[in-house]
């Protein structure tokens, strides 16, 4: 069980919360202690929203998340449902329904940013999805309580992060006559989806971006000093600015005219 893995998990909710941590013979404990708050409410258990949300509570065993509470951990009092939603007797008193005594953090992320405080920094950086801005929330990427945490719902044969980023972005995920390559690794690859310190929530400001997979040519017949990629000596257009910049390849997702993604 002490995995790095776990030891990485241990962190992550050390980091996230202010919790009561008991470290004995190599053996280590943890407790909640910052769910969300309901005043007067006590938790219930999953099983006590069986009835009425049938769905949810059959789905949730196969999510990340029900995995992490009840393998390693009695968060929330041993439930799951509770160290999202917050606990849940006066909810169920008062027979259930919209607002009543239930915290839903598909409206505000805040249940989330309990655990995942490097999530919430993410969202901080200059570039981000304006999630902070209330504009869109973290259930557009992730299913909080099936397996498919990553939604990869849909029809494009890439890979599951495009499915959920194509939902809103079709104009770089709609079919071309030349498919830039690069978009079958998902848009991840060049792409940080909550934020960064780049423009257009790029991975790398810089060529450095594309030279990961178009790798400099080297060696015999290259010029010291020179610059080739593929069969182009690009010395000259490479003092310009990025790869992406206008007269280079702007098209970079894909074209339907040009295959070098010029234009
Ligand atoms: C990881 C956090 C998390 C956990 C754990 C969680 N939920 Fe949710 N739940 C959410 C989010 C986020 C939404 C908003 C979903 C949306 O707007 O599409 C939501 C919405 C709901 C809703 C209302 C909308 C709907 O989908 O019907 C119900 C009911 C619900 N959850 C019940 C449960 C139950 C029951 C459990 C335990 C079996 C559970 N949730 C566990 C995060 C969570
Ligand atoms: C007696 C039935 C009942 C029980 C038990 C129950 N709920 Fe609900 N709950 C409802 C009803 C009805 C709604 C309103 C759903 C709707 O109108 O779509 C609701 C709504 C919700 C919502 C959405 C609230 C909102 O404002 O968006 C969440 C989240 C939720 N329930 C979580 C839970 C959790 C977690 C439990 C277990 C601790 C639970 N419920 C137990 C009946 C129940
Ligand atoms: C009680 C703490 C807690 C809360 C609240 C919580 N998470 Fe998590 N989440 C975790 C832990 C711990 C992991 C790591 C689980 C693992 O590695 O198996 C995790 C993993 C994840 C993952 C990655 C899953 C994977 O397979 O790598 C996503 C995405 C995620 N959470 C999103 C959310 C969202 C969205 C919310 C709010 C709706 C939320 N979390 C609320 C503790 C929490
Ligand atoms: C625009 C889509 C999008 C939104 C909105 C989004 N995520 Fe993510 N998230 C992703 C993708 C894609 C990944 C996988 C990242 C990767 O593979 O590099 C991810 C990864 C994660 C992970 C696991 C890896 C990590 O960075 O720790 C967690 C936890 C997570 N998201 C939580 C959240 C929470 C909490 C929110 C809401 C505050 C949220 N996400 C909103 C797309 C999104
Ligand atoms: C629910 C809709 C939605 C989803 C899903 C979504 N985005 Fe976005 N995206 C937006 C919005 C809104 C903006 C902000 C646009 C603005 O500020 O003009 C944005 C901005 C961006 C930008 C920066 C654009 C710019 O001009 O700076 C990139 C890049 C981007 N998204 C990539 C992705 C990726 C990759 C995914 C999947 C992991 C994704 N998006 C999923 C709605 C979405
Ligand atoms: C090979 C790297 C790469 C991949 C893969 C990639 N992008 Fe991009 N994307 C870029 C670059 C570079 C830019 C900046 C282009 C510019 O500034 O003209 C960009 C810009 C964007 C923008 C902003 C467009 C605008 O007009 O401002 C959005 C939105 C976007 N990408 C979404 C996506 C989505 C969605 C995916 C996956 C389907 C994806 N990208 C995959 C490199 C990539
Ligand atoms: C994940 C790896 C990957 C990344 C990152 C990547 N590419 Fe590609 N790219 C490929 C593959 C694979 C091909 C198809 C094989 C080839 O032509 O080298 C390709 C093809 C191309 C082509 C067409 C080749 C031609 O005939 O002219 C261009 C142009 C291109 N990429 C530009 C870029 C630019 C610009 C970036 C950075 C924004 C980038 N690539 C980032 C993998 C990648």
């Amino acid at each position: 069980m002490n995995t790095p893995h776990d030891w990485r998990r241990a962190s992550l909710v050390l980091g996230g919360i202010g919790l009561l941590v008991l470290v004995s013979c190599g053996t280590f404990e943890r407790t909640v202690l910052t769910v969300p708050e309901i005043p007067g409410a006590h938790f219930v258990g999953n099983q006590a929203c069986y009835d009425c949300h049938t769905n949810c509570v059959r789905a949730f065993p196969s999510s990340p998340h029900a995995r992490f509470h009840s393998d390693t951990a009695k968060l929330a009092g041993g439930t799951g449902c509770e160290s999202c939603h917050g606990p849940g007797s006066k909810h169920v008193e008062v027979g259930g329904g919209l607002g009543k005594f239930i915290v839903n953090p598909g409206r505000d992320a805040t249940a989330c940013f309990n655990c995942h405080l490097d999530v919430q920094a993410q969202f901080r950086l200059p570039q981000h999805h304006p999630v902070a801005e209330g504009k869109m929330n973290c259930v557009q990427c992730h299913d909080p309580h099936g397996q498919d945490i990553f939604k990869p719902a849909g029809g494009l044969t890439l890979g599951w992060a495009d499915q959920a980023c194509a939902g809103c972005h079709r104009e770089q995920t709609k079919p071309v006559v030349f498919a830039h390559e690069a978009m079958r690794e998902g848009c991840t690859t060049c792409h940080d989806p909550h934020g960064s310190i780049n423009a257009k929530l790029l991975r790398q400001p810089d060529p450095n971006l594309c030279l990961r997979c178009h790798a400099q040519v080297q060696g015999a017949g290259v010029p010291p000093g020179q610059v080739v990629i593929g069969a182009v000596n690009h010395s000259l257009f490479l003092p310009r600015g990025t790869c992406w910049t206008s007269g280079c390849h702007t098209a970079v997702h894909g074209s339907d005219f040009n295959h070098h993604l010029l234009y």
